[in-house]
């Protein structure tokens, strides 16, 4: 019998999904759950998808990979789609389509399968991703395919053929997580003027119950890497997760926005990612005090290309590993230290040094100790508007 590689989320569509790819395309259904932000109950997952008709289930920690090979280039490119988005969910998919791929090559498998709608960039993402490293593997979809037309029929299919669902209430929000950010879109956030009632939010306090008193956390960067907070050394992951709970405590990383999906409609999403955004503000401003101005500006073009080819799911391309190879080129001067504050949903810069850093007092100085020359000023004036002066008076005069 052939195979699928399902990518098994555990939720309703994907346990409908194993009977139905079974029933309907007669393969042998392997799921595979990538573990990318919260710890699952990995018993209850496995017993789930056999219960439902998988012979067999991955389960897999790739929170260490996702960080490392997906998060870390993204954050030194800056991206942010839009110019605010963090891109946890369109970073977190192509690691699940690079191990969907490599489990079906074990298996020997020829087909792949998702739970992603076919109103999302999460299908483009999945199905550009294993065309890209595999276009032998055929792709199903099930949610673009199956006969359902609403949650309950669904319900009651899984009730037929005793597939186990949820029995805790389900959210009223379709939701992604993972340790870059909480994606939550649907629901009473539909309407993109109504204010998102406390309940959608998961990882963030409320602004309201946040602590009176700030908090100030330092991030200490070596060439590009986040190694410290308060000058303790975490590993990756771990600082992630410690921002994730400082940040969210202070209520901070709530984006709400109305974005342009891929295929061409807009969507009102609301997203929490408060070490995401504690990271990007902090590498930001190390960058401003490392970065000559060309390189500075220069970068911040492409950091909005950066974003943009990855949340169109075209991580596995060309340009996306040129885009990486620019931002990595100088990072060995993002080293140093940066202050931030985390307060009433603010997580605002208020220090930073680095070896590596172009600021000079002697030259900003408005006190006693200034060098900067005047007369160099001057002479620069006159030629920055030389171009643009009338013909008749373009005559460099001292
Ligand atoms: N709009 C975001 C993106 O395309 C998040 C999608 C999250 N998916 C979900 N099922 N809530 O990256």
């Amino acid at each position: 019998m052939d195979k699928v590689i399902l990518a098994y989320s555990g939720g309703l569509d994907t346990s409908c999904a194993i009977k139905w790819i079974k029933d309907n395309y007669g393969l042998e259904v392997i799921c595979f759950s990538a573990f990318i932000g919260e710890v699952p109950d990995k018993k209850l997952l496995r017993r789930r998808a056999r219960l439902a008709g998988a012979s067999k289930v991955y389960i897999e920690d790739l929170r260490p990979e996702f960080a490392q090979d997906f998060i870390l280039p993204a954050l030194l490119a800056e991206a942010k789609y839009e110019g605010k988005y963090p891109m946890a969910t369109s970073l977190g998919r192509p690691l699940i389509v690079k191990h969907l791929v490599k489990i079906a090559h074990r298996e020997g498998a020829r087909y792949v399968a998702h739970g992603c709608s076919g109103k999302g960039n999460d299908q483009v993402r999945i199905e550009v991703g294993v065309r890209t490293l595999d276009p032998s593997l055929k792709i199903i979809a099930p949610l673009k395919e199956w006969e359902f037309k609403s949650r309950e029929e669904e319900i009651d299919y899984a009730k037929t053929h005793k597939i186990p669902v949820s029995v805790t209430k389900k959210s009223p929000y379709s939701i992604d997580k993972n340790i870059w950010g909480i994606a939550i879109e649907a629901g009473l956030l539909e309407d993109p003027n109504v204010e998102p009632s406390e309940d959608a939010y998961y990882m963030t306090q409320a602004i309201g119950k946040t602590p009176k008193a700030a908090q100030y956390v330092t991030i200490t960067w070596d060439k590009g890497v986040p190694k410290k907070l308060n000058g303790k050394a975490y590993d990756l992951v771990s600082l992630i997760e410690r921002l994730n709970t400082l940040g969210g405590r202070h209520g901070v990383g709530r984006i709400d926005m109305v974005e342009n999906r891929l295929v061409g409609i807009k969507s009102r999403e609301i997203y929490e990612a408060p070490a995401a955004v504690i990271l990007l503000e902090s590498l930001r401003a190390l960058g401003e005090l490392v970065y000559d101005r060309e390189f500075f500006h220069y970068k911040r073009l492409l950091s909005e290309k950066y974003a943009e080819l990855v949340y169109y799911g075209l991580w596995f391309t060309p340009l996306r590993e040129a885009l990486d190879a620019f931002f990595g080129r100088h990072k060995g001067k993002l080293t140093g230290n940066v202050r931030v504050k985390l307060h009433r949903g603010h997580a605002i810069v208020v220090g930073r040094t680095s070896p590596r850093s172009l600021y000079s007092e002697k030259l900003a100085t408005y006190s006693a100790k200034d060098t900067f020359s005047r007369e160099a000023a001057n002479g620069f004036v006159k030629l920055w508007g030389l171009p643009y002066e009338k013909p008749h008076t373009r005559e460099l005069q001292n």
